[in-house]
């Protein structure tokens, strides 16, 4: 295992588009295992293959809950609801600032797990925006191209909502 080095914003591989995983073999394993030990020790809830420097669809999620670690290949939305939510994200590629953000309540996710079976999983609530903000990354689009400028006002209103 090796904790690699985390790719920052204005590295131009952020904005390209990664490449499906075609094999999963012990080379995908082993970043996969990687990427893990990268965002656990820079305290990340999700993490993207390109955020490494390597461009495979690939996205790691582990928000300290009963899901526990998921690693999702390929992964695809395939349904989302219509109902948005704005929450505050961060990313690791882009230390010290944060922003809020509108995404779907709701979106169900299609993927490849590292056994090779395709599965779906639909997620609400914040771990819909970490899935929607890390499979962004894949197709090199950063929070930050969403990011809303909200009044002060605004922000009091949506944190009192919580
Ligand atoms: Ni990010």
């Amino acid at each position: 295992m090796a904790i690699r080095q985390i790719r920052l914003k204005d590295d131009p591989i952020l904005r390209k588009k990664s490449r499906e995983v075609e094999v999963i073999d012990d080379r995908i394993r082993q970043i996969v295992e990687d990427m893990f030990e990268t965002m656990y020790e820079n305290e990340g809830i999700g993490l993207a293959c390109v955020q490494v420097g390597i461009l495979k669809r690939i996205v790691v999620i582990d928000m300290r809950d009963d899901d526990g670690k998921i690693v999702l290949i390929n992964p695809k939305i395939i349904d989302q609801s219509e109902e948005k939510q704005i929450d505050m994200e961060g990313c690791l590629s882009i230390p010290n600032e944060r922003g809020y953000v509108e995404r779907p309540k709701s979106v169900t996710v299609e993927y490849t797990d590292l056994d090779g079976n395709t599965q779906t999983k639909t997620v609400t609530d914040y771990k819909a925006h970490c899935f929607c903000h890390e499979l962004d990354h894949l197709d090199g689009v950063l929070y930050t191209d969403k990011v809303l400028n909200l009044t002060k006002e605004e922000i009091e209103k949506l944190e009192n909502e919580k």
